[in-house]
């Protein structure tokens, strides 16, 4: 939920990690971010015009808009659209709170599937759809001062919106961990004492091959098979609450 800490990278790399032993359609990734740049983790190109952002037709449905990838993870991207497309489609979100899990629903994704849905930084409208779906909310968060004086704002955005997971099923994630930083180590501790086990015991390393990934397009996962921030990922995509 705060800008720049990784969410968007972590939804990628979660996602081709759950995909690796997943059967084909079993795992997608929605990308409600104006910024339209989920799909360049999985090499789906950097002007990706449709996605479910074009669509404003009260009828319509997002099968034509769900993309599959060689990552074994298929892509609804948001769309690269004018400013007036844009609102238009905001003003659908505003209009019809279940507009998203409508959408979701109509796809039919298997029964075992798993949906992760990308949102921009700070309370939106598109935050506000995401929350009244999903079944486990993800918090990114770095273990910095800015993080820390945020993360209590984006657990009042989760309070005040329609959720429909319960708060057992709200987890922190650090990200961008580098050992042997101080400040890192003391905010993580202050983190856990707050939040206890809803913060995960796994936290993702920085490290400059998360970033390269991006940049070639490509999960972590194949571009850099044996980077041990994956094994990060691994443990948690086994420990998210998802039943
Ligand atoms: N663990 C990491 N190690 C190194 N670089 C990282 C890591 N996680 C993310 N990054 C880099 O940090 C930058 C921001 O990441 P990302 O776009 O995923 O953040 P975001 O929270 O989605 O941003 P926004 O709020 O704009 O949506 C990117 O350059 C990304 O490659
Ligand atoms: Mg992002």
């Amino acid at each position: 939920m705060k800008g720049g800490v990784g969410k968007t990278s972590v939804t990628a790399n979660l996602a081709a990690v759950l995909a690796e032993d997943a059967e084909a359609n079993d795992i997608a990734v929605l990308n409600l971010d104006p910024q339209n740049s989920l799909h360049m983790h999985f090499g789906l190109g950097i002007a990706l015009e449709e996605g479910v952002a074009c669509q404003t037709d009260a009828e319509g449905d997002w099968s034509e808009l769900a993309f599959p990838t060689p990552y074994n993870v298929i892509n609804l991207p948001y769309g690269e659209v004018s400013e007036r497309q844009r609102k238009a489609f905001e003003a659908c979100l505003g209009t019809y709170p279940d507009w998203i899990e409508t959408r979701i629903r109509q796809l039919g994704l298997p029964e075992d599937g798993i949906l992760l849905i990308d949102t921009p930084p700070g309370p939106s409208l598109y935050l506000r759809q995401a929350l009244a779906c999903a079944d486990v909310v993800v918090m990114v968060a770095l273990a910095d001062a800015s993080s820390y004086a945020t993360i209590p704002a984006m657990e009042s955005w989760l309070s005040n919106m329609e959720t429909h997971a319960t708060l057992d099923n709200c987890v922190l994630v650090l990200n961008q961990l580098e050992p042997g930083n101080k400040l890192n180590t003391d905010i993580a501790k202050a983190l856990a004492n707050s939040y206890g086990e809803r913060m995960l015991p796994y936290g993702i390393p920085r490290d400059d091959e998360i970033s390269l990934a991006f940049a070639f397009q490509q999960p972590l996962s194949h571009y850099s098979p044996d980077n041990p921030a994956l094994e990060v990922f691994r443990q948690i995509a086994d420990c998210l609450p998802l039943d």
